[in-house]
């Protein structure tokens, strides 16, 4: 059990981040994800953050800083504001894993998305061998809805995939 930092927040992701967005770009932090990996100029990055800065009234894309340093990104995506529902998705630089950090930005992500948003409902898609996830999202409260067998190609392979999701006391068992 890993105690939790204390200088952790999140903000919106600004310009300036894009040279860090850049390094989650990666294969060793792609290779965690459900999506494949593909080539990303720093030109795309741009243009994805101007995307982005288009479609703030259905995405929430947060930076995770660690005291002043960006040490991985939150986001909130799809979201649909009849069914108070998003997905969820988050991803830390390698060097700042293990130590608690996910699981207090993920805290405080869920906290947005409820308290501030009114969301009710957050859901995510996670490889099955991804352990590390699946134990971050146990303990912040999301449970596991349905396995996907062989739903997603990596890195030359089928593997299954899973859907979690976190529902508000409110919105019901
Ligand atoms: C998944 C991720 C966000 C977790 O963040 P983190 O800061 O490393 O996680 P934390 O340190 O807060 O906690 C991770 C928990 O998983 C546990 N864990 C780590 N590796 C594990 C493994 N191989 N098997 C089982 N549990 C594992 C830790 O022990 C900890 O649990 P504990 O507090 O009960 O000891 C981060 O590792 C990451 O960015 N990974 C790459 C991208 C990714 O996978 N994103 C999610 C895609 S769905």
């Amino acid at each position: 059990m890993s105690t939790a930092p204390t200088d952790i927040r999140l903000r919106e992701i600004e310009s300036r981040d894009l040279p860090f967005i850049h390094t989650l770009r990666e294969p060793e932090v792609v290779a965690h994800l459900g999506a494949a990996f593909r080539h990303v100029s720093t030109e795309t990055d741009a243009e994805w953050l101007n995307a982005y800065r288009r479609q703030r009234d259905r995405q929430v894309r947060l930076v995770i800083e660690q005291g002043t340093e960006p040490i991985g990104v939150f986001y909130l995506l799809g979201i649909d504001w009849i069914h108070r529902s998003a997905e969820f998705a988050m991803a830390l630089a390698p060097g700042a894993r293990g130590r608690g950090a996910g699981t207090e930005a993920a805290r405080q992500g869920i906290a947005h998305a409820f308290q501030d948003l009114n969301l009710s409902r957050l859901h995510l898609s996670v490889l099955s061998d991804n352990l590390a996830a699946k134990r971050l999202y146990q303990k912040v409260g999301f449970v596991c809805e349905g396995i996907h067998p062989q739903s997603t190609w990596k890195n030359g392979a089928w593997k299954d995939s899973e859907t979690w999701a976190l529902r508000t006391a409110a919105r019901g068992a």
